[in-house]
């Protein structure tokens, strides 16, 4: 009897290349540019414990409330598999008495959502978290920008994406427009949509995301929270925005962007885009200056953002297809192989950005040939006993068809100028 095959769980993706190549050059690329602005990397647990995010990233949340992958261990401990990388580094830096040592620093890797799963947005993905500790002023939250801007000008995509900033200021300030919100909105609750209902009492600044157009007509008349914000906080954000003009950074204010977890204060912003469909954020974050605090540390003043690789993979496939060389490497008889195979470790030493692939079996040419053409092979380097008695090698241009017979020396020098 034949069993049936075991899939995937819905939502979770296996990535095969050409896909995961580009996944593998988005990392580096970030990573290159993190490291020029001096961020480290940090290897965190994919599970923490589940109060963590309850009480990191907000019981009301979405995230919290409905999204997490959370189950009890063999020990009745609740854990969750992370959603996000943010609570987890404030909890690592905490634990390991390192909020004094390091100040920037960055997280890659899975995250886990029980979204319900459409392009760009799965059950686990991948993001880049960018993180950095004890700097107050607003210098740090347009270097995060800048990061981002970089990236995206390095991969083309600077003009198909849209930079939205806003304050929101302290959590006190934020209490007092709560509260202004809320008596406005009672007032026209039976028109708003179910899910700004459900806020009302939860989390009522996140209705002003709300993409409902009944309940968008009803918002134009609400209270506006920058009218409930100190001096201090506008002035934080008014040179921000000065700072941002300074490096030319185009932005866009939208005064109802108030991000849809708990810890973030002053600025705030996202990275759209409108090639993606309904998933239109690619990278988004902000200010944290309280969240070292709740989860048990010293007051620190904190900043972030994460990049969603698998949404920016989706944005900026061309710029992220590699075009990499690459050789089927075959022998006439058993002793050729041996031959090609002393030799092939000087040539992938010579010639690092090539693929060389040895065939271990003995066929025919012609079918050697076709197969390294399904295989997208650019070349394929070939010795029978003429060549190996030589100490040379025949190589064919697929493209072509031309071939050249030559020592290692001349090979190499070949395909340094054909990989250029
Ligand atoms: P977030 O807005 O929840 O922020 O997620 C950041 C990015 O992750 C989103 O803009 C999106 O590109 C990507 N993302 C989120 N959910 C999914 C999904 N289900 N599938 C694919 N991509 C997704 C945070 O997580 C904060 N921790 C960011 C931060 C870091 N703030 C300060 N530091």
């Amino acid at each position: 009897m034949i069993n049936n095959p075991i899939t995937s769980a819905r939502g979770m993706r296996d990535i095969f290349s050409p896909e995961s190549n580009c996944y593998q050059e988005l990392i580096n690329k970030t990573q290159k540019i993190l490291h020029q602005y001096g961020y480290q990397p940090l290897f965190l647990p994919l599970l923490e414990k589940t109060s963590l995010f309850a009480r990191g990233v907000g019981e009301d949340t979405d995230i919290v409330g409905k999204e997490m992958y959370s189950f009890l261990d063999r020990n009745q401990e609740s854990l969750t598999l992370r959603p996000e990388a943010t609570a987890g580094v404030v909890r690592a830096l905490i634990q390991n008495g390192m909020l004094q040592q390091v100040s920037r620093l960055y997280a890659f890797g899975e995250m886990f959502r029980y979204e319900r799963p459409q392009k760009g947005r799965y059950r686990q993905f991948q993001q880049i978290s960018v993180e950095a500790f004890g700097i107050s002023d607003y210098f740090l939250d347009v270097e995060l920008i800048q990061i981002a801007f970089d990236l995206f000008g390095q991969l083309n995509i600077l003009d198909n994406v849209r930079l939205e900033i806003n304050t929101i200021g302290l959590l006190s300030e934020r209490e007092q427009f709560k509260k202004s919100l809320v008596n406005y909105l009672k007032k026209h609750e039976n028109d708003l949509d179910k899910d700004s209902k459900n806020r009302l009492n939860s989390n009522p600044l996140r209705i002003l995301d709300s993409k409902d157009e009944k309940t968008q007509q009803i918002l134009v008349d609400a209270p506006v929270l920058v009218d409930y914000l100190s001096d201090k906080s506008i002035d934080f954000y008014q040179q921000f925005k000065k700072l941002l003009d300074l490096l030319q950074i185009k932005y866009y204010e939208n005064h109802r962007l108030v991000r849809g977890l708990d810890y973030y204060c002053h600025s705030v912003f996202e990275w759209t885009t409108d090639q993606l469909g309904a998933q239109s954020t690619i990278c988004a974050g902000g200010r944290y200056d309280g969240l070292v605090k709740t989860l048990g540390g010293v007051d620190t003043f904190a900043a972030g953002f994460a990049f969603g690789v698998d949404r920016i993979v989706l944005l900026a496939q061309q710029s992220l297809q590699k075009k990499q060389t690459k050789i089927m490497v075959v022998a006439g008889d058993l002793l050729s192989l041996e031959y090609l195979l002393v030799n092939l470790p000087i040539l992938r030493k010579c010639l690092p950005d090539i693929s060389f692939v040895l065939v271990t079996q003995i066929q025919s040419l012609k079918n050697q040939f076709k197969k390294a053409d399904k295989a997208g092979a650019d070349f394929v380097l070939l010795s029978g006993e003429k060549e190996r008695n030589n100490q040379q090698f025949t190589i064919k241009n697929l493209s072509n068809g031309n071939q050249e017979l030559f020592n290692l020396d001349q090979l190499i020098n070949f395909l340094k100028k054909a990989g250029e």
